[in-house]
């Protein structure tokens, strides 16, 4: 019996460890895209295309979660005929900066393959 009980504990422990593991970008960005219906593949691939290249993409994409603009964005007028924009980030600098280097880490590979 106390075999099982040190072995839950054991489990439990490493479920808490696994989880605090998820990074910012599951936690914040995939949690609403997927509540949303976007696609962050497809959001990524219109980012490649119009900031090309790692550092510009990240610049701006930066200042479009903090300053989301209907001018700015990747979407495409058809997207914002049916949907909203979103609304700014409520992320601090690092964490934003977190998120888009995992983002860019996720993604990069599908741009390579072009
Ligand atoms: C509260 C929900 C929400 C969160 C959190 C969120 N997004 Fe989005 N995101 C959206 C929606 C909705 C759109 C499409 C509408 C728009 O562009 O405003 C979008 C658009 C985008 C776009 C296209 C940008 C553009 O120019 O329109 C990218 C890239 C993106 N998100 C990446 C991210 C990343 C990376 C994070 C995490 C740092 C994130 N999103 C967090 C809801 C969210």
């Amino acid at each position: 019996m106390k075999r099982v009980v040190f072995s839950l504990l054991i489990l439990i422990g490493l479920g808490m460890a696994l989880s605090a593991q998820t990074s910012i970008f599951d936690r914040n960005c995939v949690s609403c895209h997927r509540r949303e219906g976007v696609s962050l593949r497809r959001t990524f691939m219109n980012a490649l295309l119009i900031y090309s290249g790692e550092q510009n993409m990240k610049a701006g994409l930066k200042y479009f979660l903090r300053h989301p603009s209907k001018e700015t964005s990747v979407m495409g007028e058809e997207y914002f005929r049916t949907h909203r924009l979103k609304a700014p980030t409520t992320l601090t600098d690092s964490e934003l900066d977190a998120a888009l280097d995992t983002y860019w880490q996720r993604y990069k590979v599908i741009g390579n393959l072009r």
